[in-house]
Order: structure tokens, then sequence, then C-alpha cells
């Protein structure tokens, strides 16, 4: 009988054929980097200064961790015996007429960076594609104008899902995040819509103060126009509020000022854990260091904070047979997106 990729035991019930952040760019260098992806062991390292290249983290041979290997002429030399992988992952220390090479191969997976991160393809690598990468223009990342600066990275003791519901939901900001942002100043009335292209919720407010902004917008007088989304934008990336500013516009066509984005990478690492990397997109001040660096301390606590809080629920018995209790009209968002997680796992069943 054939089994369901979720009945499979070192196969988690996770999309594959998508692009996770795997790691931050600065975090790969020329000795292997290993880290747990999907369920997966996977070493990067970095042949030359140029690019990354990510293989399996098990030599095929004997299952040693090839966390544990050396590099040696742009491949990976094995600890325990020694075969060498070039960086596709064909064996260059077995001779190719012995019949045995051919079956030595360590996988290697489709990798790309952008931004501050280093993404990779786990799935069927025929179909990975860098049109696939789930950030797209409407935040600026990678673009002309804009810089993405990465806060961290956190490993989140609690299962992929929960912290996904944590980052879509903006209800729990009053709550969980007192401290950090105290009470938002967007206490104005908020009109909740769809978003059109993805899953996720816009907040519109009109005719601000703009004062309000001013530690943001340095300059900027007037009544201003905001619009907040918060938006599913794959299962490997969450763009938790990207707000835009414009210049009121009464009826008339806005005219933008600034846009920035909170942006969350998700890639599950276990059943009950998930790699985090939160990060910060803008399109203004964009030379202002100072600024970068108190935006993304901030954001990093910001971060542990919802850390602590799925973490909590995560630690509490029998949370996998309550995931998701009851829910409040602002979980809608984090509801969909769970629907349209469990579709694309259902797509490559
Ligand atoms: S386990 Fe790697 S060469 Fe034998
Ligand atoms: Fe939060």
């Amino acid at each position: 009988m054939r089994r369901t990729r979720r009945e499979r035991s070192d196969e988690l019930p996770f999309p594959l054929n998508h692009w996770y952040v795997g790691a931050l760019r600065d975090e790969i260098g020329t000795v292997p980097f290993a880290r747990t992806l999907l369920g997966r062991p996977v070493v990067f390292y970095r042949p030359t200064a140029q690019h990354a290249v990510a293989v399996a983290g098990r030599c095929p041979h004997r299952g040693y961790p090839m966390s544990r290997a050396t590099v040696v002429d742009g491949g990976l030399r094995c600890g325990y015996h020694g075969l060498t992988f070039d960086e596709t992952g064909i064996c260059r220390s077995l001779a190719a007429h012995d019949g045995v090479a051919e079956r030595a191969r360590l996988r290697s997976f489709p990798v790309l960076e952008a931004g501050p991160f280093v993404w990779v393809w786990l799935g069927d690598p025929r179909l990975a594609d860098r049109a696939l990468l789930p950030c797209g223009a409407e935040v600026g990342f990678g673009q002309a104008g804009w810089r993405t600066d990465a806060t961290g990275y956190v490993n989140v003791r609690a299962r992929y899902a929960m912290l996904c519901d944590n980052l879509l939901d903006t209800s729990h900001i009053d709550c969980v995040h007192a401290g950090s942002l105290g009470r938002a100043p967007l206490t104005f009335q908020q009109t909740i819509a769809p978003s059109r292209e993805r899953i996720g919720v816009v907040r519109e407010s009109r005719g601000n103060a703009a004062a309000l902004f001013t530690y943001l917008l340095p300059g900027c007088t007037g009544p201003i126009d905001v619009t907040i989304a918060a938006e599913f934008c794959g299962p490997g990336f969450i763009v938790a509020v990207r707000t835009e500013f414009a210049h009121a516009a009464n009826g008339r066509p806005a005219e933008r000022i600034a846009t920035m984005a909170f942006v969350h990478a998700v890639t599950p690492e276990s059943e009950t854990s998930t790699h985090y990397f939160p990060a910060f997109v803008r399109d203004f001040r964009l030379d202002d260091e100072p600024f970068t660096a108190e935006m993304n301390a901030r954001n990093l606590i910001v971060a542990r904070e919802d850390q602590a809080a799925v973490e909590a629920i995560e630690a509490t018995p029998g949370v996998a047979d309550r995931a998701g209790g009851f829910s409040l009209p602002g979980d809608e968002v984090a509801l969909v997106a769970r629907r349209e997680l469990a579709r694309l796992v259902d797509r490559e069943q």
C-alpha cells in the first residue's frame, strides 16, 4: 500500500516545492554550516566568495554528518572515509568505471541569494525558478531605491503553523508587545478588507496628524493616509506589516511618501520548531544607519516577545490536539493561511 508523505517517518508535512530561507547570507562561509530544514539535514558552504551551495547533511555512504566535512577544492570531503563530493554532489574520489561512483551521489539543492537571505529549494529541482521567490516588488525586495536589513535569526521552539498564526494576527499587539510597541498610535478608525492579490488584510485610515509619524518621517507635515497590510506570501514568507504613508488624498490621487515593511521568513525546522528570520524593508532614510540599527533592535525585541508567546503555547501539554481553539474575527487571515498550507501539501502528495 502506498504510504502518504505524512506517514513516512523521515518526512514532515510541509510543502516542498517552494523557496525557503535556509540561512542569512553572512551565516554561510567557507566551512560547512549545518541546519535542519523541513526535517532534513542540510549543509551550506561557499566554494567561492561569490556563491553558496546547499547539499544533504548526511554522507550517502554511511550517513556521517557532512557538517563535519572539510571543504577541499570547492567540494566537501567527508570526515569518515574521505569520499569527496563536488558542489553538484558528484563523488570525485571514486573512479567512474567501478560502478559505485554513480550511486555515491550527495544530493545538492538549488540555492539563490536575494536580500540578506540564502534561499533553498528542497523539492523537485526541475521546478526551482527564481520567479517563484515569494517576496514581490510591492515590498521593494531587492530593488533599487529600497533596502532590506536582516534583524537576526531566532530559533523558535514552537511549530511552524503557530508562528505563522502569530505573525498574521495583529490583534495580539496590545497584549504581547505592550512593553515594546506600547499601545499603537493607530487608534483611529480602521477599515479591514481582504487583500486583493494575496491572503491577508488591509487596514486603511485617512487624514492622520503627521505628528504621529515624525519619528519615522521627520519633516513630514500635514495630514497623511496610512495603509497597513498583513499578508501570507507563501509557505516561507510573510509580510506582517507593510505600511504605506501618503499625503492625505481627500478624494485626489494618493501621493505616496514612503513605504516600510516588517517581513518574516519562516522555515520549519522540525514538527515542533521553526527557523525565524525577521527583517525590515523600506524605501526612505536609506543611508541613515542609526535609524537602521534602532529599527532592527526594536524589531528583534518584538520577535523575542512573539517567540516567548508561541513557545509558551507549544510547551502546554496537548497543544497539538487543540490547535486552533475557537476563533475570533481577527483570526480569519491565519485560518485562511492554514487552509492554503494544507492545500499546498495536498497538491504535492
Ligand atoms: S560515511 Fe562518508 S565517506 Fe564513509
Ligand atoms: Fe507579535
